[in-house]
């Protein structure tokens, strides 16, 4: 498929992998309006609780608003729900958005600038409305209408604050691993994103995946942004945000990993991306093997390894049987650091078993990815015009306290 973009909903046990292509569309953005100085926009962040393995933001849609969950994706563009009439809709747990309820919903024309498609594909349903057609990395797909919205968000004081004229996709034919959420928060580069809405920066903090309970997880958005902690350089390619990673170390010790292995080449291809819509983590097989390799001495005699197609899997209890287990460590160029633990590096399948939360990229798209799993417990903030990115290890209930 051609019109993929990078969102990876991945379950660990399941037996697919996952390769990512590029949208063969892409929405001209109008210019955006001036908002009012010191205005801050915020998402609460939820932890999925099912076994995705995603982190949900609750945006609220229309007037009069009402909430949204939809997965934090750095790795994508467009913000879409579910939308009534629903052709085919996957299961939602909150009622699915009637526009025909909205007195701010403006489905867009399919002659408007803001329509503006990449490929020569006719992008006009039969009403002349624009129309998109996402196709994400795993395979669930979303198709529908663009239309222009109201959007509200929280504010750091914990009122509310909107934003009119968001471009957002009313999917009405989606099928797929969506999870709790009724779509999805693109937080991509490109001019459709609610990120360039904004402004040309936002920051998310994130606890610990499994807990749904924790309410400090958050998105921010805008100039309030949080970027604190070690920066390292922010380098936006056809879509998605790459980082200049040099080494991973596993305690003290530095993996003999040659650095092209992290490195993009002329033409385009490999590289480091990071993206908070990917539950795993994915390295070339350069990387995925010395990491591995260390991971399977290190665990050698101490558990049983058991098969997977996909996974590097033991039997065992991450937090009963990984104890004193070594931090690993990916390396950023400019001395940034993301620290994993051993609840950042593996995770339980529930019964008995765990896995290490990394793949080995070995699709066309020989990239390595830097997971929403491998983020837990930081703040990480982009700076799209500045470029560059920030990781700070937090605990983000002390977030506010720092800045
Ligand atoms: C995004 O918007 C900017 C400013 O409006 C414009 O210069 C640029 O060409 C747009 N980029 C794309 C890919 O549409
Ligand atoms: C989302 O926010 C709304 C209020 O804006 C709240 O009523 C709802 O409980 C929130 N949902 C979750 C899952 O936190
Ligand atoms: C792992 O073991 C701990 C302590 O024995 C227990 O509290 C926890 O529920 C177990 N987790 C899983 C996923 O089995
Ligand atoms: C989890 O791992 C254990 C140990 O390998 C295995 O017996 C069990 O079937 C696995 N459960 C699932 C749901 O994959």
């Amino acid at each position: 498929m051609t019109n993929s973009t990078l969102l990876c909903l991945v379950f660990l046990v399941a037996s697919f992998s996952c390769s990512h292509g590029r949208f063969a569309f892409k929405l001209i953005y109008s210019p955006r309006p001036r908002h009012p100085s010191l205005q801050d926009y915020r998402g609460d962040v939820v932890a999925d609780a099912s076994n995705n393995g995603q982190f949900m933001v609750n945006i609220s849609l229309g007037e009069p608003p009402v909430p949204q969950l939809l997965v934090m994706d750095s790795g994508s563009d467009l913000l879409w729900t579910q939308c009534l009439p629903c052709i085919n809709c996957f299961k939602q747990f909150t009622p699915i958005f009637d526009p025909s309820k909205s007195s701010t919903y403006k489905t867009l024309p399919c002659t408007s600038p803001s329509c503006t498609v990449g490929s020569s594909e006719d992008k006009c349903d039969p009403n002349n409305n624009c129309e998109f057609d996402m196709t994400y990395a795993d395979g669930s797909t979303a198709n529908g209408v663009i239309a222009t919205e109201k959007v509200t968000l929280t504010t750091s004081d914990e009122g509310i604050t909107s934003v009119l004229d968001v471009l957002i996709g009313c999917g009405h034919e989606n099928q797929g691993i969506y999870g709790q959420t009724s779509g999805v928060l693109g937080l991509g580069p490109e001019n459709v994103s609610l990120v360039r809405k904004l402004g040309s920066k936002f920051s998310y903090c994130i606890g610990n995946i499994r807990d749904p309970q924790y309410s400090y997880n958050q998105l921010i958005l805008g100039n309030d942004a949080v970027l604190q902690g070690d920066n390292t350089p922010l380098d936006i390619y056809d879509g998605f945000y790459y980082l200049t990673m040099e080494g991973i170390r596993i305690g003290e010790k530095r993996l003999n990993i040659d650095r092209g292995a992290f490195e993009r080449t002329a033409s385009g291809e490999g590289g480091t991306v990071i993206d908070s819509g990917t539950t795993v983590s994915f390295l070339v097989e350069a990387a995925y093997g010395p990491l591995s390799a260390e991971v399977i001495s290190l665990l050698q005699g101490k558990l049983e390894r058991v098969n997977d197609p996909i996974f590097l899997c033991y039997k065992g209890n991450i937090s009963r049987d990984l104890t004193g287990f070594p931090v690993v460590t990916f390396e950023f160029a400019g001395g940034a650091e993301l620290g994993l633990d051993v609840l950042s590096l593996f995770i339980d399948n529930g019964s008995g078993g765990f896995c290490m939360a990394v793949q080995e990229s070995r699709n066309d798209d020989q990239w390595n990815m830097i997971g929403v799993l491998a983020q837990q417990n930081y703040n990480v903030g982009y700076d799209l015009v500045g470029k560059q990115l920030t990781f700070q290890r937090i605990d983000c209930e002390l977030l506010e306290l720092s800045i």
